[in-house]
């Protein structure tokens, strides 16, 4: 962080990933959770990532890394974030779901290089039923995950420390979870430090 990042590559499908290589990190979440605005405020560019206020925004695996690097059988970035689409938008075609929940839970199961993903919560919301799948799918394939809730600026400001505990009690148990629930707003920029030192700590940038 602290010098700009750039899109390398969309991936509609898992042959189109590009080589393992640097540690990468994502970003999953239902549809609408505010990934993509997360993204861009942590790196502090509005338009890096295309966000959008209907779901389905995000439709491939969208590949970002420090500039520099054009991840074209050049020198490897020391790191990429990826983009994932959103799981959980009932009003899409069928046919467009499954094709992105396959892409994801193929991603996130099978990516040798994922050093974590980070799974977003509406702070609104809670934990809903295809968010814990995404959570047992992770337990099972025994990648590491951190939940961050986001959109902090819509609930009142007291309650985000006992939501931030209500959620950490509902993972307690589970062998994957990396310990530690944040919180962010990509709006105000609550959290934003914390979630940069975490990921630059887990990719060791
Ligand atoms: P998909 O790509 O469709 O899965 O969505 P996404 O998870 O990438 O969400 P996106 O970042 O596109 O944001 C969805 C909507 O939520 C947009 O209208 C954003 O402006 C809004 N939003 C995102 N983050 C925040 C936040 O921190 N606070 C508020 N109030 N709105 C937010
Ligand atoms: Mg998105």
């Amino acid at each position: 962080f602290g010098h700009p990042w750039i899109f390398i590559r969309g991936v509609p499908s898992l042959n189109f990933l590009p080589p393992e290589g640097p540690l990468e990190v994502a970003f999953a979440g239902r549809s609408n959770v505010g990934k993509s605005s997360l993204i861009n405020a942590l790196v502090g560019q509005k338009g890096l990532a295309r966000t959008s206020n209907t779901p389905g925004r995000t439709q491939e695996l969208n590949y970002f890394v420090p500039d520099g690097y054009s991840g074209e059988g050049q020198d490897l970035p020391p790191t990429a974030i990826v983009d994932m689409p959103g799981y959980g938008y009932a009003q899409a075609p069928k046919e467009q779901v499954d094709k992105w929940t396959k892409l994801v839970f193929d991603y996130l199961r099978g990516r040798a290089t994922l050093k974590r993903v980070y799974v977003l919560i509406d702070s609104r919301h809670g934990i809903k039923k295809n968010d814990d799948d995404v959570l047992d799918l992770l337990d099972k394939a025994a990648v590491s995950y951190q939940i961050v809730l986001t959109k902090t600026d819509k609930i009142k400001a007291a309650g985000v420390p006992k939501l931030i505990a209500e959620t950490a009690e509902k993972i307690r148990k589970r062998p994957a979870a990396y310990p530690g629930v944040l919180s962010t707003s990509s709006e105000k920029g609550d959290g934003l430090d914390e979630l940069r030192q975490a990921i630059a700590e887990t990719v060791g940038i």
